[in-house]
Order: structure tokens, then sequence, then C-alpha cells
């Protein structure tokens, strides 16, 4: 069962160009304990969907349309529609995100212990006795010493322990969903793979299902069930993470994973992918990929293709060359195209 299905989901930004088109028509469905990867090159809209899904978008960002159903216990809402109250519930104790670039979040003059204080009063917990149990427990469950880690001040830490605290403050009102924006990409090579590490120990031991977004394949297959890929504001493709890897059929995707480094917990870089994504504000005629794409043909450049299953039900790309594509990967399904094409 879905915890959380987004439908025909559009976001605006509201500019003196005209509105820019950040998030396109998106759908998708979110299980029980599952983890969503969301992958895109910078500027793809994944920001603004995650900041969306809990409408903390900025001023002057618009709601288009679609609707992004959340379920509990057999009830479900609409976020859209909540009331202040509501959401403010929902924004912690159901989905609870840890966002792009918030180690520097933290209030540099006080400590960690009294972060976790601010974060339980603002939810009315204010019994310091409970708080501090609840943050020595959520500390040893990223791997922390309590003892050490509340005392201190923000400076103290390195970026990998700040990343450990932030995820335990969002786990601090045990939420359903956690939806994590770059989690891992101020962060060096090994303290990365410990961050990974650690996320998937924690959906293991307490089940929530997850979004996690990054540009870096990579580290997003390793925690990922399945995956999105967003070009310009639209999931281009959508599928198992094994098949995202071996069997791509999205131009876009192919060239996110043959982006990839070989050599394994490298940084990934989308920079090799010839060309810039269009103008938000003035999309052009057709699929907007067409102009970087390799197997763009002049149908492509007609009308923007629909996202449609591929080879399986469980696999869409919205490419009318997807067969094309297919082809030229070949039906050699054992090797990941990152290697065979490097
Ligand atoms: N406040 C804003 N006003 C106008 N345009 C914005 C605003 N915030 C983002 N955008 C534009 O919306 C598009 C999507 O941005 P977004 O931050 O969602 O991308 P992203 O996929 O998260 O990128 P990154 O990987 O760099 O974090 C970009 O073209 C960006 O320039
Ligand atoms: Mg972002």
């Amino acid at each position: 069962m879905s915890v959380l299905s987004v439908r025909g989901l559009s976001i605006d930004y509201l500019t003196r160009r005209g509105p820019v088109h950040a998030v396109r028509d998106v759908s998708f469905e979110l299980e029980k304990s599952e983890t969503l990867a969301i992958i895109g090159e910078s500027g793809s809209g994944k920001t603004t969907l995650a900041v969306g899904l809990i409408r903390l978008s900025p001023r002057g960002t618009k709601v288009a349309k679609g609707e992004i159903l959340y379920t509990k216990n057999g009830m479900t809402n609409d976020i859209r529609k909540l009331d202040d109250d509501d959401l403010r519930e929902y924004r912690w104790a159901e989905c609870a995100m840890v966002f792009q670039a918030a180690l520097n979040s933290f209030n540099p003059v006080i400590t960690i212990w009294e972060q976790f204080l601010d974060t339980a009063r603002a939810h009315g917990l204010n019994d310091r006795r409970r708080v501090h149990d609840r943050a020595a427990e959520l500390l040893d469950l990223v791997h922390l010493d309590a003892g050490r880690v509340l005392p201190a001040f923000p400076h103290e830490l390195s970026g990998g322990m700040k990343q450990r605290v932030l995820i335990a403050l969002a786990l601090m009102l045990e939420p359903q969903m956690v939806i994590l924006d770059e989690p891992t990409t101020a962060l060096d090579i090994l303290t990365q793979r410990s961050i990974i590490d650690l996320l998937r120990q924690l959906r293991q031991r307490l089940g929530f299902s997850m979004i996690f977004i990054s540009h870096d394949l990579s580290i997003a297959a390793e925690l990922a069930d399945r995956m999105i890929t967003m070009y310009a504001g639209r999931v281009v493709e959508h599928a198992r993470v094994a098949d995202m890897f071996y069997r791509p059929r999205h131009p876009y995707s192919l060239g996110l994973l043959r982006a990839v480094p070989r050599v394994s917990g490298a940084l990934g870089s989308v920079a090799s992918i010839p060309g810039s994504p269009p103008d938000l504000v003035r999309l052009p005629k057709g699929c907007t990929y067409a102009a970087r794409c390799p197997y763009a043909i002049d149908a492509c450049r007609e009308a923007d293709p629909p996202l449609l299953p591929v080879d399986t039900p469980q696999h869409e790309a919205a490419c009318i060359r997807w067969q094309h594509v297919a082809e030229v990967l070949g039906s050699d399904a054992e090797i990941p195209v990152a290697e065979k094409l490097a």
C-alpha cells in the first residue's frame, strides 16, 4: 500500500521573467518501508519537488496543480488541503526532511542538546528528562556518543557527525517517511559510505519509507528500491534500481550512468553530458532533452513524449526512441552500463 501518492504535481516559481516551471506533472507512489531515489543533474527540480511535498516552498512559489496524498492507518489526506496545525504535525511526525546544505543550518551559538530541546519544544514536548532520554536514544541509534555530542557546539563536530545529528533530529517524532535531500554531498567518500550504511540500518530497524535525493547515481543505487530520473522538472524515467542500472531506456538516464566514474566510491559527476538543460520559463517544443540527445530524430522535436511503460509494466520512460536505446545497449543484462560503456 502506498504511503504517499503524488499525482500530476506541477510547481512554478513566479519570477519577473514569467513562471519557472520547476516541477512538471510529476506522479509517483511511495510504498511502506520502501526507498525511492530521485536523481537528476543540478536544476532538474529535485529540491523543488521535495520541499513541495512538505509544503515548505519559499514565497513566490505556486503549486500549479496536482495532489499529494498521504495515507496513514487507512486514512488518506491531501497534503495540499491540510490546515496549519495538521501541516506542522505532518512535517515532523509523519514526514521528516533533512534539507540540502543543512550542515550549515545549525545555530552556531547553541549546543546540540539545546537543538534537541528546541525541536522537542516546537512539538509540545517540554519534559527535559524525557527529551534527554529520547535524544540519547536517537544519538545512540546514529552511533554517536550522547555524552560527548549533546554538550558540544556545532563547530566542534565533524561534517559526518553533524549529518548524523540531523538524521537523529529528523527521527525524533518517529516519522513514517523521511526525505533526504543530498545528505552526503558535502562529505568525503568514507563518510558518505558510513552515512549510507547508517541509513540502511535505520530503515531496516525503524521501517520508515524514504525519498533519497542525489545527483550521485552510485550512492542512490545502494539505498534505493526504485529510482526516478528527473529532467527539466519532469520524470523522464521510473524503474527498479536494477532496471535503471542495467537497462536504462531514456537517453538522459543513460547519459547519467555513463557519467558515473568507474572507480567505485569516487564522486559522481554528471558534467560529462554535453549541453545544458532548457530554459524553464520558455520550454522548447517537443522533448526537452532532444537538443542534447544523441538519438533524437525530427519527431522528438514535435511533441513532449508521455511517460509510458517500456520492457515491463514497472518500468516507464518518456522517450519515443527507447527501443533504439535498448538496441544500442544490447541484450546483455549482466554488465552494468557504467562499466560497459566507459
Ligand atoms: N526561489 C526560486 N526562484 C526562481 N527559480 C528557482 C527558485 N529556486 C529554484 N529555482 C529554479 O528551479 C529549478 C529547479 O531547482 P531545484 O533547486 O529544485 O533543482 P535541484 O534538482 O534540486 O538542483 P541541485 O541538484 O542543484 O540541488 C532550477 O532551474 C532553479 O534555478
Ligand atoms: Mg537541490
